[in-house]
C-alpha cells in the first residue's frame, strides 16, 4: 500500500505529542496524536457510518463493514493504524458473529500495511498483535473461530459468572482467557476496564462495536474519542428494516445529552475521516460547539 494517497488533512487535534510513526505511514496519515489517559486505560472507539447513520445493514452476506465503507481503502488503513497503537482491541459478541472469520489485527483489515504496523508496535514496545477482547452476556460464542483457535492472536472473552460456566463446558484452546466479570448479567463498562489484564500502566483499548457494547460505555462516560468514518452513501431505512445506527440500547437525548468535540477533520476522495473528543462525565452537558 505504499501507493495510498495521503489524507487530505484538514484538522488535527489541538494537543498531545505525536506517536513515533514510521515515515511510511506518517507519510498517509501526518502526526497522529491521542489523548491523554485520564487515570486508566484510554478508551478510543473506530465506526464507520453512511450518512444517514446507518452502521450496519444486517442482512445476510450483508452484515459487516464493508457495506457501509464501501472497503474503502483508506478506512482499512486507518483501523489498521489504530489497531496497531493498541494494546487491547474489543468487540461485542454480535460483531464476532457478523464476521465469524476476522481477527483484530492491523495485519488482518489491512495486510499490504502490515510491515509498518509491526514497526510502529515495536517502537510503541507493545506485543506483536493487540490482545482480542470479546464481550458476551451468555457466553455462546464458538471457541473454534479463528480469533480464539487460529493462534495467531493471544484472546479474552469477558462475560457473566453464567457465561463463564457455559464457556468452561468447551474446552478453550491455550491462547484464550476466559474471565467472569461481576454478578449481574450484563457487564458494566468500568467492571470491562478493570477486568483487561495489565500491559502498561496506560493501555490503550479500542473498542470497534458494536452499537450495544458502544452504547454501555458512552453511558458509564468511558469514550474518550470517537473515530468516525462518514461514508458517502445513504442506506434508508423502512418499517419493515432494521438497520443499526452508531448507538444501540441506550438514550442520551435530550435528557442527556452527550456532545464533543469535533478534534479532527482528515478527507480522502468522498470519505471524511472525523474524530470526537468526549469530556469526562462531571464536566456536564455541553450545549453547543
Ligand atoms: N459500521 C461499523 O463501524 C460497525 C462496527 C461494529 C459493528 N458493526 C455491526 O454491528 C452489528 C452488531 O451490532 P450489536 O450492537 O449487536 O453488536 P455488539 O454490541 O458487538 O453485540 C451485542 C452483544 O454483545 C454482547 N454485549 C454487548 N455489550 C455487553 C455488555 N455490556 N455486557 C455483556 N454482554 C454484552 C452481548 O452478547 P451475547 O448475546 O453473547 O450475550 C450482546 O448481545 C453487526 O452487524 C456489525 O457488523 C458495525
Amino acid at each position: 500500500m505504499s501507493s495510498l494517497a495521503p489524507f487530505l488533512r484538514l484538522r488535527d487535534p489541538p494537543v498531545g505529542p505525536p506517536l513515533p510513526l514510521p515515515a511510511s505511514l506518517a507519510r498517509v496519515y501526518g502526526p497522529l496524536r491521542l489523548p491523554a489517559p485520564r487515570g486508566r486505560p484510554r478508551v478510543l472507539t473506530n465506526f464507520a457510518s453512511t450518512v444517514d447513520g446507518v452502521v450496519a445493514l444486517d442482512l445476510k452476506d450483508h452484515a459487516g463493514g464493508a457495506d457501509i465503507s464501501g472497503s474503502d481503502p483508506h478506512d482499512r488503513w486507518l483501523m489498521g493504524l489504530l489497531r496497531s497503537v493498541a494494546d487491547y482491541v474489543m468487540v461485542g459478541a454480535g460483531t464476532l458473529r457478523s464476521v465469524p472469520h476476522h481477527l483484530w489485527t492491523g495485519e488482518h483489515i489491512c495486510p499490504e500495511a502490515a510491515g509498518s504496523y509491526r514497526a510502529l508496535r515495536s517502537s510503541l514496545r507493545l506485543s506483536p498483535q493487540p490482545v482480542n477482547v470479546i464481550v458476551t452476556a451468555r457466553g455462546d460464542v464458538d471457541l473454534h473461530l479463528p480469533v480464539f483457535a487460529s493462534g495467531k492472536v493471544r484472546s479474552l472473552v469477558l462475560t457473566t459468572p453464567a457465561g463463564a460456566r457455559r464457556l468452561a463446558a468447551r474446552k478453550a484452546p491455550p491462547y484464550v482467557q476466559v474471565l467472569p466479570v461481576g454478578r449481574g448479567d450484563r457487564l458494566r463498562a468500568r467492571s470491562i476496564l478493570q477486568a483487561l489484564p495489565p500491559t502498561r500502566p496506560t493501555p490503550t483499548l479500542l473498542l470497534e462495536g458494536g452499537p450495544h457494547l458502544l452504547g454501555d460505555f458512552l453511558s458509564e462516560g468511558l469514550v474518550d474519542e470517537l473515530f468516525l468514518t462518514l461514508a458517502p452513501q445513504i442506506a434508508g431505512r423502512d418499517p419493515g428494516t432494521h438497520r443499526l445506527g452508531l448507538v444501540e440500547g441506550r438514550t442520551f437525548a435530550p435528557g442527556h445529552p452527550l456532545w464533543g468535540r469535533l478534534w479532527g477533520i482528515r478527507q480522502a476522495g468522498d470519505h471524511l475521516f472525523l474524530r470526537y473528543r468526549f469530556p469526562p462525565p462531571s464536566s456536564g452537558p455541553r450545549k453547543g460547539n
